[in-house]
């Protein structure tokens, strides 16, 4: 199984944490179809930790939770299918789950199995209660090798947060996709965090397998089981950008049945998940950094470019860049044609350099397509 873009989907950790049931997970499903994710492109719906019972069967098979899932994960599964959707699970590589429920280690061959006779599509594999005897990246082949072998395709998703050099390994093991980083919160601190250590990771981003920031907070606004603070719209119109921009999965962690239509504009929004999806996948760049702002580029399918300007700082910038900083020194004797992905505006054509027309506020970006005209 070759993954070429980005994947995108819902996640329940975020907001629901070990609130989970098949209650919840068909009414998202049924919200994703109703809300146009799916149309958007969000496919993968995922459960993440606490959806099993605390022991395994007599066959040493993981068991669901009769309180959570009474009609065990294959009707859930059936259910998810039926709209459309793919159906993710989630395991651990170590003794115990993050929350401390059953786990692969040693089960890892009947465990994927397990999964594929379900219908899983997806599996999410953490890192917790790793024996520290065992070596992290043995334990991701294993998984990967299980998955190869069960007879369904089962997009693998690590998440070992980026530890013991994950990023040396990560590509040996079948990952489809690891997380990079650590867990994120709901918070503006939070996303930078994650934002200013991606920075060092990106050569090693790219079609195949690849970095995860982390489950999107968009639309958290607070309330969750990863709730804190929240964030204000712009600083989540930002969050969603430099997911996209840095070809990160976009796994939705809201509750999507309930979404104001400001995050439902922010997750649909066609232009910015273009960007993310954009068949090419080429890795990032830094262009500039000036007066407070940090501006990147990214080349796409087709020849245009995405530059990506984010308001980093706690004052008001005028977003700007130089374009010899992207290699398009005068002797070129191109322009460039920029729009706003976000607002459609159209800027019109620049030589040298872009200076917007407007401010932006601290925290706010713009993301512009940048078309190559010739004099
Ligand atoms: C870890 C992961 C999170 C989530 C929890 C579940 O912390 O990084 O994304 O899956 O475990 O317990």
């Amino acid at each position: 199984m070759i993954v070429r873009t980005p994947p995108m989907g819902w996640n329940s950790w975020n907001t629901f944490g070990p609130n989970i049931n098949e209650e919840l997970i068909k009414t998202t499903a049924d919200a994703m179809v109703e809300n146009g994710l799916l149309e958007a492109g969000y496919n993968y719906l995922v459960i993440d930790d606490c959806w099993a019972e605390r022991t395994r069967d007599e066959n040493h098979r993981l068991v669901p939770s009769k309180e959570k899932f009474p009609s065990g994960m294959k009707a859930v599964a059936d259910y998810v299918h039926s709209k459309g959707l793919k159906f993710g699970m989630y395991s651990c590589s170590g003794t115990l789950t993050c929350a401390g429920y059953p786990s692969s280690f040693q089960y890892e061959f009947i465990d994927a199995a397990t999964f594929a006779e379900w219908g899983v599509d997806f599996l999410k594999y953490d890192y917790c209660f790793k024996p520290q005897s065992v070596r992290g990246d043995l334990l991701y082949k294993r998984m990967g090798m299980a998955l190869a072998n069960c007879g369904r395709d089962i997009l693998f998703s690590a998440c070992s947060w980026g530890a013991d050099k994950t990023h040396e390994w990560i590509k040996t093991t079948g990952a489809h996709m690891w997380r990079s980083t650590g867990d994120i919160n709901d918070s503006w601190q939070s996303i930078k965090d994650l934002y200013d250590k991606q920075i060092a990771l990106q050569p090693y981003n790219g079609k195949g397998c690849f970095n995860d920031m982390d489950m999107l907070v968009v639309g958290m606004n607070g309330k969750g089981n990863v709730g804190l603070k929240g964030c204000t719209t712009e600083e989540y119109r930002t969050h969603f950008s430099m997911w996209a921009f840095f070809n990160s999965p976009l796994m939705i962690g809201c509750d999507i049945r309930d979404m104001t239509p400001e995050t439902k504009e922010i997750l649909t929004k066609k232009e910015i998940i273009g960007i993310n999806q954009d068949p090419a996948q080429r890795q990032p760049f830094l262009a500039c950094e000036y007066w407070g702002t940090t501006a990147w580029c990214k080349e796409l399918e087709g020849g245009d470019l995405c530059v990506a300007i984010f308001d980093l700082q706690e004052y008001d910038i005028t977003p700007f860049f130089i374009f010899s900083d992207i290699g398009l020194d005068r002797s070129c004797g191109v322009r460039l044609e920029i729009t706003d992905l976000w607002t459609g505006e159209d800027y019109g054509v620049f030589r040298d350099q872009f200076r917007s027309p407007k401010t932006i506020k601290p925290h706010e970006c713009m993301m512009l397509r940048c078309k190559i005209v010739h004099e």
